[in-house]
């Protein structure tokens, strides 16, 4: 269906929204935002919500609706071009402490997220108020031919930025609010760190995908209670676990790719050791089945603890 006048400018609405919620998230998080957030914030804001949707309201929507006998200097769209002014100024100081905080100004972090906070309210106040009150009454009085026209104007507006322009701005705001998800902490983690984090975990662990593959296990070229080779890698859990437990392993696995149980222990007596295996169901926050991790301990040590140990002991 074709999207009439107002469905374009609402989308430029949603859009901004998404981006001025993720990056009000970036910028109260306790991580400091990238210079290449922050560079592309200034950018979609300057160019695209102040220099290209305002411009389409500004130019091609506003004047029409004066014409059709909305006064421009009383009611909504009195109060509509003072806001855009008011975000111009607002926008001026996020712009100001951007640049202040690229410049590796250390204290213009908070100056910035307060900035762009009294921006961002603005904005969405100002979104509200469009898309509830002033396009609807602009569609009571715009008639087929004016309707056309706003399209047509708002196409000439998006034509300045360039063939490419509207992808690579909603490119853009994809990548903002990509950059406000909230993310694991282990996200900052080096590999080579959370590598030898694994390597480091006083339990050996080994990781089957959710297609049974084996895809990782940990204290490789060490001592492991049950020692693994690399070729194990890539193949299936199957064809590489012992026949006479295999029946159990499948019947892990089918319990918890189909959600009746997230966990499933066992404990052995093997070489003088008490050994502990146990198996996981990892899934994502939403619950989806990605994997098993299997974690195997020698239990004996922690078994034979008796009594306290308050002080730290000899090296
Ligand atoms: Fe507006
Ligand atoms: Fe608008």
């Amino acid at each position: 269906m074709e999207r009439r006048w107002f469905d374009l400018l609402m989308d430029d609405h949603s859009m901004t929204e998404k981006v001025l919620d993720a990056l009000e998230r970036v910028l109260q998080a306790s991580e400091a935002p990238g210079a290449d957030t922050v560079r592309g914030m200034v950018d979609y804001f300057v160019e695209y919500a102040d220099g290209t949707h305002n411009r389409k309201e500004e130019e091609h929507l506003f004047p029409l609706l004066e014409r059709r006998g909305m006064p421009r200097d009383s009611g909504p769209l009195a109060v509509m071009l003072a806001e855009h002014e008011e975000s111009r100024r607002l926008l001026g100081h996020v712009r100001a402490a951007a640049e202040a905080y690229l410049g590796g100004d250390p204290a213009a972090g908070p100056g910035l997220g307060e900035a762009f906070g009294a921006y961002a309210a603005l904005l969405k106040a100002h979104y509200w108020k469009e898309n509830d009150i002033l396009y609807p009454m602009a569609m009571r009085v715009l008639g087929p031919s004016d309707e056309a026209a706003v399209v047509e104007g708002i196409s000439a507006v998006e034509a300045r930025l360039g063939a490419d322009g509207h992808r690579c701005y909603s490119a853009l705001a994809a990548r903002l609010v990509e950059a406000g998800e909230v993310r694991d902490l282990s996200y900052a983690l080096d590999r080579a760190v959370l590598a030898a984090m694994l390597n480091t975990l006083p339990v050996e662990i080994s990781f089957v995908d959710a297609e049974d593959t084996v895809r990782y296990f940990s204290h490789e070229n060490r001592d492991k209670i049950f020692p693994r080779s690399r070729g194990a890698i890539g193949m299936k859990v199957q064809e590489c676990h012992p026949e006479k437990s295999l029946h159990l392993v499948n019947r892990i696995l089918a319990d918890f790719k189909a959600g009746r149980r997230d966990a499933a222990e066992f404990w052995i007596d093997f070489r003088g050791m008490k050994v502990h295996i146990r198996y996981f169901a990892v899934r994502e926050p939403g619950g989806a089945y990605l994997g098993t991790l299997e974690v195997v301990q020698d239990l004996s040590p922690i078994g034979a603890l008796q009594g306290e140990r308050r002080l730290l002991s000899e090296a």
